[in-house]
């Protein structure tokens, strides 16, 4: 399963490097192997608190069948990825407005069929797209649970990836994969701990995996950056039931400062 990101894709960032045009767009892949450790949620957080601090940001659901930002942003767009993907409708077209100024988002489809995907190729178009129009400073792009082939292409077409992870022994072992996988193609991954209560705890647990790491010998110019925690909160579940975003909800919030904290460090590494 944890490959080296596949081949074909590699081939399309060769392809996209040649064809990108001069853009101020960054984009971050929000990504973690095992499921439910809280990467929407953390994605639709970290869009409010950096379009707060004065950056145009647009949010990509890439979780390909399981697409729930909308529900996360409380709105419903009528057109999503998926009628620019079938050829419908042009990247601008499927971006919406969400109820926070300078965030938008390009909804997915839940219950997309993997199946109608003949070319999953074309999902790197759609960032190559958003970059084009040269109107956001950062993309977001949410990815799904695992490694699948559809991750693997939003990883190849970002410079910049942030792993989200918890304390449990099985997040643990797919962010160590993902590290194996990313070692090979990319410079860095950004790692950073949900659920966690105690910055140093996701800081020592970092230094382990990156000893394991050279006690493996994965390439050695492959560097993990700890970029923060983020404590359990039953105020973050409850504000995503109630389709509303914790971090405007709960702008004084200790979580909310450590939310700030990672966008700190994030804003300072991407490129
Ligand atoms: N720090 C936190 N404290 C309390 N609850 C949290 C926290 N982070 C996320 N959650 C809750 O955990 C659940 C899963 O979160 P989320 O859907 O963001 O995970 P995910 O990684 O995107 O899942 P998937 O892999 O299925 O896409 C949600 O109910 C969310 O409200
Ligand atoms: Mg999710």
């Amino acid at each position: 399963m944890f490959n080296a990101i596949s081949s074909q894709a590699r081939n399309l960032v060769n392809l996209t490097r040649a064809s990108s045009k001069k853009t101020k767009t960054k984009v971050v892949t929000i990504t973690s192997g095992k499921g439910g450790v809280g990467k929407s949620t953390f994605t639709a957080n970290i869009s409010y608190l950096l379009a707060k601090r004065g950056y145009k940001i647009a949010v990509v659901d890439a979780d390909i069948g399981l697409a729930n930002m909308q529900v996360l942003f409380d709105i419903r767009p009528k057109l999503t990825l998926f009628d620019y993907i079938e050829g419908r409708n042009t990247i601008s077209e499927v971006t919406s407005n969400t109820n926070f100024k300078n965030v938008s988002l390009v909804a997915g489809k839940s219950g997309y069929q993997y199946s109608n995907l003949k070319n999953s190729l074309v999902l790197s178009r759609v960032i190559e797209d958003l970059k084009e129009l040269n109107i956001y400073d950062i993309v977001l792009i949410d990815t799904g649970a695992g490694l699948n082939s559809y991750v693997q292409e939003f990883l190849s077409i970002s410079n910049n990836v942030v792993a989200l992870t918890t304390t449990d022994p099985s997040a643990l072992t797919d962010v160590y994969a993902l590290m194996k996988m990313l070692s090979l193609d990319k410079e860095k991954l950004l790692l950073c701990f949900n659920h966690t209560k105690n910055y140093k705890i996701g800081e020592a647990i970092t230094t382990s995996l990156v000893n394991l790491a050279k006690k493996n010998s994965l390439n050695q110019n492959f560097m993990v950056k700890y970029i923060g925690n983020v404590s359990t909160s039953a105020n973050i579940s409850t504000t995503s039931r109630l389709r509303k975003l914790f971090a405007h909800e709960f702008a004084n919030d200790d979580i909310t400062k450590q939310l700030q904290g990672i966008i700190d460090i994030l804003l300072n590494d991407i490129k």
